[in-house]
C-alpha cells in the first residue's frame, strides 16, 4: 500500500498524464471525507483500468449561499490513507484558486435532467457540479469515470454532458453503499447527532416501502408516495421533495407502466443536515 501521489495544480496533473500514455486511466472525483462508498468507486476503477486517480475538492460554485461549505467536513490525511488502501496512485488536491483562478468565466450548464429535485431546492448547484467535472474530465482525460448512484440526479447531469460534450468517457454509475441499518452513506451523516441518525432512517424506509408496493402491483404513484412520507412524518423529518421520476429524464410520473425504469428519489431535513436518498422502482 503505497501513498499516493499528490497534485495541487492542474500543470502538475497535466505532466503526469502525459508520461502515463497508453495506460488505461480511471478518476474517481470526490469531494473528500472517504467513506465506504467512495472506496468502493476506488476500487472498481482498479477493476476496470490499470491506475486510479481520485480528486478531493470541495467545489464552493455547487453550493448555496446559505449552504454548508465552510464547516463541510474535511479529513485530507484520512483521506490519503483510505485512497491508498483502495489502490489508488494520484489524488488531485486543488486550492480553489487553482481551480477557479481570478478572470474566471466559463459554467456548464446541462439543462432539462438539472431542473426540479435538488435543481429547483438547490438553485446554481448543478451549474456548479457541471462545470468541476468538467474541468476534472478534460484536465485527466480518463478512460472512465466512477460515481454514486446516491446523487441520482448528478449522475444523469454527469452522464449527459458527458455525451453531449462528446469527452468520450466511461461514466459508471455504481450503486449506493449503505449502512446495515440501510442508511444510505454519506460524508454529511457526520453532522447527525445520535438521535438524528437514528431518525435519518424513515428516508430509506420509506423508499424501500414505495419500492415494495411497487413489486407487489401498485401502479399508482400517489399511493408510493404517500407510503414515502408516512415513513418521513414517522420520525419527524421535514420533507424538502419527495418524486416518483422516470430514471433517465427525471420527468415525475404518477402512473407507473410496465418493464419502466423509474426512481423514487427523497429530500428531507433531520433537524439542520439536509439528506438525500432514491431507489429503483418498478412495477413487479
Ligand atoms: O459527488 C460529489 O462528491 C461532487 O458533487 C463531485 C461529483 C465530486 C463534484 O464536486
Amino acid at each position: 500500500m503505497s501513498t499516493p501521489l499528490v497534485w495541487k495544480t492542474p500543470e502538475e496533473v497535466r505532466a503526469w498524464v502525459a508520461s502515463q500514455r497508453g495506460k488505461r486511466i480511471a478518476l474517481v472525483p470526490t469531494m473528500g471525507f472517504l467513506h465506504d462508498g467512495h472506496l468502493t468507486l476506488m476500487r472498481e476503477g482498479g477493476r476496470r483500468a490499470e491506475l486510479v486517480t481520485a480528486s478531493i475538492f470541495v467545489n464552493p460554485t455547487q453550493f448555496g449561499p446559505k449552504e454548508d461549505l465552510s464547516r463541510y467536513p474535511r479529513d485530507p490525511e484520512g483521506d490519503l490513507k483510505r485512497c491508498a488502501s483502495a489502490g489508488v496512485v494520484g489524488v488531485y488536491m486543488p486550492e480553489p484558486s487553482s481551480v477557479y483562478p481570478s478572470g474566471y468565466q466559463t459554467y456548464v450548464n446541462v439543462e432539462e435532467v438539472s431542473q426540479g429535485l435538488d435543481g429547483d431546492k438547490r438553485p446554481g448547484h448543478f451549474r456548479g457540479v457541471a462545470t468541476v467535472v468538467t474541468k476534472l474530465l478534460a484536465l485527466f482525460r480518463p478512460d472512465v469515470a466512477l460515481f454514486g448512484e446516491k446523487d441520482w440526479q448528478q449522475l444523469q447531469v454527469i452522464t449527459r454532458l458527458n455525451a453531449d460534450l462528446e469527452l468520450g468517457v466511461e461514466i459508471v454509475g455504481m450503486p449506493t453503499i449503505r449502512e446495515s441499518d440501510g442508511l444510505a452513506m454519506s460524508s454529511r451523516n457526520s453532522y447527525l447527532s445520535a438521535d438524528e441518525r437514528k431518525r435519518a432512517l424513515g428516508l430509506s424506509r420509506g423508499l424501500f416501502a414505495a419500492q415494495k408496493l411497487a413489486a407487489g402491483g401498485e401502479k399508482d404513484v400517489s399511493k408510493l408516495l404517500a407510503a414515502i412520507r408516512a415513513e418521513l412524518a414517522a420520525v419527524n423529518a421535514r420533507e424538502d421533495y419527495v418524486e416518483i421520476c422516470d430514471a433517465s429524464s427525471l420527468k415525475t410520473l404518477s402512473t407507473l407502466s410496465p418493464g419502466q425504469r423509474a426512481r423514487g428519489l427523497v429530500a428531507a431535513f433531520m433537524g439542520s443536515t439536509r439528506l438525500i436518498d432514491n431507489l429503483a422502482i418498478e412495477l413487479g
